[in-house]
Parts: structure tokens; C-alpha cells; sequence
């Protein structure tokens, strides 16, 4: 395993990062019902294998991913990786709910501390309830109080909020952010990237394959990617590549896709791509615009729909069939009509989604097409 700086935090974090969002499921339809005995497998493989940064959130898999993270760090783990967890914004309504909420994650986590605490996907609203509650200072607090080791936030919002944020969150260490080949101008972009690193912050990329959309890309944008290597290489070292990075995280739910990321890991480095292969990518990323993509990462952060619509499956489906050409619909989604027909528009997936999608008038919109 690889490792970097992680800003001025005086850490080395591996360059790949187990991100604990997509982990193995009895029951797909469940995101509560993990697989523990192949989730703990995974995390301590990659753990095994380098990885010392382990990322997880308040609500992954429906609030069970700080438990199966706990219960995987147990039998010696704990002490050879650094863990992440994120104050969720939308379950803060007032400033003492900062304590309740980061208690409530050690209790699940079974730890006395986390080594990195983030504001879990800030925007501009998130950010207005960090000013007006005065979080920044619990935050600090916190540190002082040994319940966290360094203070961050993860981002999606435009490049102008990510400034805001970088300018006024005194005491910030480290943030996290979307990027990969497509979305090198989108929300932070490269931009906020290199903007972070000259501030000093470590930076943590998430969705370096688009939440898996950039595992099998339309032909014409494989096409223009550097012929010598997989669609899986070339994305996750187009991050790595970047001096930047500090790590990427993946959410890798299968043992191949984590041997697979560790072999990559191992031979990534900064600059392993010459100007004209990052031209290649250029090119690629410009096809895919042409493409009008829904940009849904498959987070499952709108989900469950009261209504039972499978969003992001609707999505990847939709995308897919714009990809490969209208005969797809019924190899890939015969029902798309009837599954977007159960919407009643009441907008709850909306106030989840990080892409800020306009999901009501998206589905709509799909719908019409066909
Ligand atoms: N803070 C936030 O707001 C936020 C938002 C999103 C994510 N995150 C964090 O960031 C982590 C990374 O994001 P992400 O999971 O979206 O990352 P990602 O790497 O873009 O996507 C992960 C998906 O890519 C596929 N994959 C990974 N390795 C593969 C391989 N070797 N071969 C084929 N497919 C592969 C899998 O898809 P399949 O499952 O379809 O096989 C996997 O679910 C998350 O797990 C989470 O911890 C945070």
C-alpha cells in the first residue's frame, strides 16, 4: 500500500480508503440488513492490506453502517486504521444537538473517539445551520474533549459555497469531495481541489467511478479513455494522478472489486499519466456531457421512497438506455413507465439528494420520453 500526506494533519492515510456506504446486503431491497460476516470480511482484508482509513456516516445503510464499522474494528483493528464518521446536517436543528448526535455515534461505533469528524454533506443551507448554531465551535469543543482527533466536512453545493466554506470554517483540516474524470468542473471540481491542497486541508475524493457509472461507460467515451488500460484504472488513477488527492475512498461491496482496487492502489502514483493521456480524458469527459446523463451516483441517500420508487434504479436504467440506444428499454427496464408512475411528488427524496437533481420533474420528464 501507497500512502500520503493527509494535509497538515500530521498523518499518512493509504491512498485507498474503504468506504463503508455500499457494503454486501442480505436482501437488496434492504440497506439495513448487511451482511456483517462478508462486511467484516471486507473491511478487515483491506485493512490486511494497508488500508488505514475507514469511512462511515450516521445514516448508511440506514443507520447501520457506524455499528457494522464498530463491530469490524473490533480483535485489534481499531488500532491500525483511523476512522471517519459525519455529523448528519439534516438531523441538527439546534445547537445541542451536536453532543446527542456524536454521543449517539461513539455508542454505535463502541469507541471513545473518532480520528476524523466531518459536517456530513454541507451546502449552502447546511452551512447557514453550522454559522447559526454555532457548530464550528462544538466542533472544537469536541476535539478538546479528545472525541474527535481533527475537524473536516464533506461538500456537495457549487464552487462558490465550497469557498465560503474554505474561507470561513476556522480550525478546517480536511474535506471531502466529489471527483473523477466527468466531474472535473462539477460542484468543487478541480478548482476547489487545488484550492484545498494550497490551504493545506488533506483532501479525501469520493465517487472516483461515479458511484460504479464509470466501471462500463458508453462505448464512445471508452473509446477516447488511454487504450492500455481498464475502465476501472483509468478512472481511479485520473484521482490518483492528481497531487492533490490525499486518498480516494471506494465503496467496494465485493471481495474481487476490493483486490482489484488494492493492486491498483499499489501501483498508482502522482503524474502516472503523460499531458496527451490527460487530454485523452478531456475528451472523454466532453462526450459525456454530450450525453445529458442524469448525474445520480447511486448514494442511496433518497432512499426509501415512501412511495417504494426505486430511484436510483430508474436512473442508472434511463442512463444506460441513453447510452446504448432506445431497443434497451426492455432488456434493461421494461416497466420503467409503471415504476415512475408510483411518484406522488412529495418531495422528500429531493431535500436527500447531494446532486441537488430535480428527481419530481426528472422522473417526469423520463416518462414522457417513453
Ligand atoms: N459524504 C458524502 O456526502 C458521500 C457521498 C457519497 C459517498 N460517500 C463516501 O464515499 C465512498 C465512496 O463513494 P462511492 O462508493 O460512490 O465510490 P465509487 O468508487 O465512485 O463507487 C463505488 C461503486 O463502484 C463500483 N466499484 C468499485 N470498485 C470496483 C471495481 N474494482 N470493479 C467494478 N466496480 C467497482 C461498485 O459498484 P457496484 O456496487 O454497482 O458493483 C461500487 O459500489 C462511499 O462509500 C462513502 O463512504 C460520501
Amino acid at each position: 500500500m501507497q500512502y500520503r500526506d493527509f494535509g497538515k494533519t500530521g498523518c499518512k492515510v493509504s491512498v485507498l480508503g474503504f468506504g463503508a456506504m455500499r457494503m454486501p446486503l442480505n436482501n437488496p431491497e434492504e440497506q439495513k440488513d448487511i451482511n456483517e460476516e462478508k462486511a467484516i470480511e471486507l473491511i478487515r482484508h483491506a485493512i490486511d492490506c494497508g488500508v488505514n482509513y475507514v469511512d462511515t456516516a450516521y445514516f448508511y445503510h440506514g443507520g447501520c453502517s457506524e455499528t457494522l464499522v464498530g463491530k469490524a474494528l473490533k480483535d485489534g483493528y481499531r488500532e491500525k486504521t483511523y476512522v471517519a464518521t459525519k455529523l448528519p446536517m439534516g438531523h441538527v436543528n439546534c445547537t445541542e444537538d451536536f453532543d446527542a448526535l456524536l454521543n449517539t455515534q461513539l455508542e454505535r461505533l463502541d469507541m471513545d473517539y473518532v480520528d476524523f469528524y466531518l459536517f456530513h454533506a454541507l451546502n449552502r443551507d447546511h452551512w447557514k445551520k453550522v454559522i447559526d448554531f454555532g457548530l464550528i465551535d462544538k466542533m472544537k469543543q469536541a476535539k478538546a474533549a479528545g472525541k474527535i482527533r481533527h475537524m473536516g466536512f464533506s461538500f456537495h453545493d457549487d464552487l462558490e459555497v465550497f469557498n465560503q466554506i474554505l474561507d470561513e470554517y476556522d480550525g478546517c483540516e480536511f474535506c471531502q469531495i466529489q471527483y473523477n474524470y466527468v466531474d472535473t468542473d462539477y460542484q468543487a471540481g478541480a478548482e476547489g481541489l487545488k484550492r484545498a491542497a494550497e490551504m493545506g486541508l488533506g483532501l479525501v475524493v469520493m465517487e472516483s467511478l461515479r458511484g460504479g457509472s464509470l466501471v462500463s461507460p458508453a462505448e464512445d467515451i471508452k473509446k477516447q479513455l488511454p487504450e492500455n488500460r481498464g475502465c476501472v484504472d483509468n478512472a481511479l488513477n485520473f484521482v490518483w494522478n492528481a497531487p492533490e488527492v490525499s486518498l480516494l475512498l471506494s465503496g467496494m461491496g465485493k471481495m474481487e472489486q476490493l483486490e482489484e482496487n488494492l493492486v491498483l492502489a499499489d501501483n498508482s502514483k502522482v503524474g502516472i499519466f503523460s499531458d496527451e493521456e490527460l487530454i485523452k480524458f478531456t475528451n472523454a469527459k466532453a462526450v459525456n456531457d454530450k450525453l445529458s446523463l442524469v448525474p445520480c451516483t447511486k448514494c442511496m441517500y433518497c432512499q426509501p421512497c415512501p412511495a417504494g420508487v426505486e430511484i436510483p434504479e430508474i436512473f442508472a436504467a434511463f442512463n444506460k438506455i441513453t447510452q446504448g440506444g432506445r431497443r434497451l428499454v426492455k432488456e434493461i427496464m421494461p416497466d420503467i413507465e409503471d415504476r415512475i408512475s408510483k411518484c406522488v411528488k412529495c418531495g422528500k427524496c429531493e431535500k436527500m439528494c447531494p446532486q441537488n437533481i430535480k428527481i419530481i420533474e426528472q422522473l417526469k420528464s423520463i416518462k414522457d420520453k417513453f
